[in-house]
């Protein structure tokens, strides 16, 4: 079978490392790929928006599977595309439909979906133009801080927590006033939860699931979760407080009030559901979905896999995951992000990056990397993951800080720190 991954980050290429050690695997290709994908498959030059470029693809190299990796492509329907179409019909997407990728795609959908299905979450309320004042009088009755989440995909900088009530009321105007343009129309007002957060991620057929090793990431630029938010600068899996106990309350509470409400609303959901979840005094709520895996937690999830994953995607394509063998790693993986100088704001690209020769015991997942005459250049801001397995998680993160070290490119930073807060 041959397979295509639409995507360029390091998400998609610790997928592809993955799938491509699958001996049901053919070739696998990738809709753009990076200077890493091309290690384990083949780079088609296709945006991750350019249906018909992805519908060519998939026809000329007889694709069986489509992995999609963001959200964008799922939002704006490519799910949608594929059953619409005679020719693509038959090719299994691994994604949601347009109407099941609003679980990310709107703030609103995915908290009206909670409630109605009585699954922990934040307090909350949403506002447009014509309930301004309903807005403003949600605000007042909430403690500080006060979180603004703008309804629409707005790239992960959508979300505001200010600490007055003045501050907020001016936000929530400007949000509503374009602050995000379209995607903040609609704002969603939430109560603030306090706790520490982690990443729980399935694999659904629409029917059954399969729960994935959880994560937790480090999205602050700076050491002890400091400065701006980030893509992400690294993750760690297993997350020491998802213990047994409170991995029950996730599945009880969250995982198949989920699965049964998406049957119950008639959405076909073939995909991954990742749960962003905050842990409030040992129970679990909900902070958002997002309708794929995350970045960087894959590249700390897919090495504690240790079952073929094509045959997981072929369950989910087949529906009858539950027929499919899911074992897990018990080793820990940390992945430590190195990052370009000046990200998350601007920062240069084209530098040369040297040092892949040195590098022993992690594996390098590739995120914001090009091939430029022959030699692998920066191109983005999160540049390249470096993952590694420890029998601890000091032992995990010990690798993935000395290879950090050994992998060079003028400016490259990272957090020294991923983990810290975990013992
Ligand atoms: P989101 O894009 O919804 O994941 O929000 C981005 C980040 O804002 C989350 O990872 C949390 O750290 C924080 N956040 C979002 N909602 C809440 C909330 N209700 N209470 C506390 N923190 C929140
Ligand atoms: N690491 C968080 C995300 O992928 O959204």
């Amino acid at each position: 079978m041959n397979i295509l991954i639409v995507g360029s980050g390091g998400r998609e290429h610790a997928m592809a490392w993955k799938i491509s050690q699958s001996r049901k695997v053919d070739q696998l290709f990738l809709a753009p790929g990076n200077a890493g994908t091309v290690n384990v498959g083949i780079n088609l030059p296709i945006g991750v928006s350019d249906f018909e470029g992805i519908k060519k693809a998939v026809l000329n190299h007889h694709i069986g599977i489509v992995v999609v990796g963001p959200e964008v492509p799922l939002v704006e329907g490519i799910s949608d595309f594929f059953r619409a179409d005679d020719q693509l019909k038959s090719v299994a997407v691994i994604g949601p439909d347009k109407v099941g990728a609003q679980l990310e795609g709107s703030k609103d959908f995915a908290k009206a979906f909670m409630n109605k299905y009585h699954i922990p979450t934040a307090r909350y309320k949403t506002i447009t133009g014509d309930n301004l004042e309903e807005g403003i009088a949600f605000l007042r009755r909430l403690d500080a801080p006060y979180v603004l989440k703008a309804d629409g995909l707005a790239a992960g900088k959508g979300v505001l927590i200010l600490s007055n009530l003045k501050e907020a009321e001016a936000s929530l105007k400007e949000m509503l006033g374009g602050m995000f343009g379209q995607a903040s129309a609609r704002v969603v007002i939430e109560e603030f939860l306090s706790g520490i957060e982690c990443s729980v991620f399935v694999l659904t057929d629409g029917q059954h699931y399969k729960l994935l090793p959880e994560a937790k990431d480090y999205k602050r630029v700076g050491e002890g979760d400091t400065g701006l938010n980030t893509g992400g600068m690294g993750s760690v899996s297993p997350v020491s407080f998802v213990d047994s106990i409170f991995r029950e309350k996730i599945i009880q509470r969250i995982i198949e009030p989920t699965i049964e409400g998406l049957q119950e609303e008639k959405i076909q959901y073939k995909g991954f559901i990742f749960f962003g979840l905050i842990n409030v005094k040992g129970d679990p709520y909900v902070i958002e979905y997002n309708v794929r895996m995350g970045d960087p937690e894959t590249e700390s999830v897919m090495p504690r896999i240790k079952s073929d994953f094509v045959d997981l995607l072929e369950g989910v394509a087949d529906g009858d995951l539950d027929k499919r063998q899911l074992d897990i790693d018990p080793q820990y993986v940390c992945s430590v992000m190195l990052v370009s100088e000046g990200y998350p704001g601007s920062y240069p690209k084209g530098r040369v990056i040297t040092g892949f020769g040195e590098v022993k015991g992690s594996f390098l997942f590739h995120a914001g990397t090009s091939l430029k005459e022959g030699q692998v250049v920066t191109s983005g801001g999160r540049v390249i993951a470096v993952s590694s397995y420890g029998k601890t998680q000091q032992e995990a993160l010990e690798n993935s800080f000395k290879n950090a070290t050994t992998v060079s490119f003028k400016g490259k930073y990272f957090r020294r720190d991923i983990g810290f807060d975990l013992k």
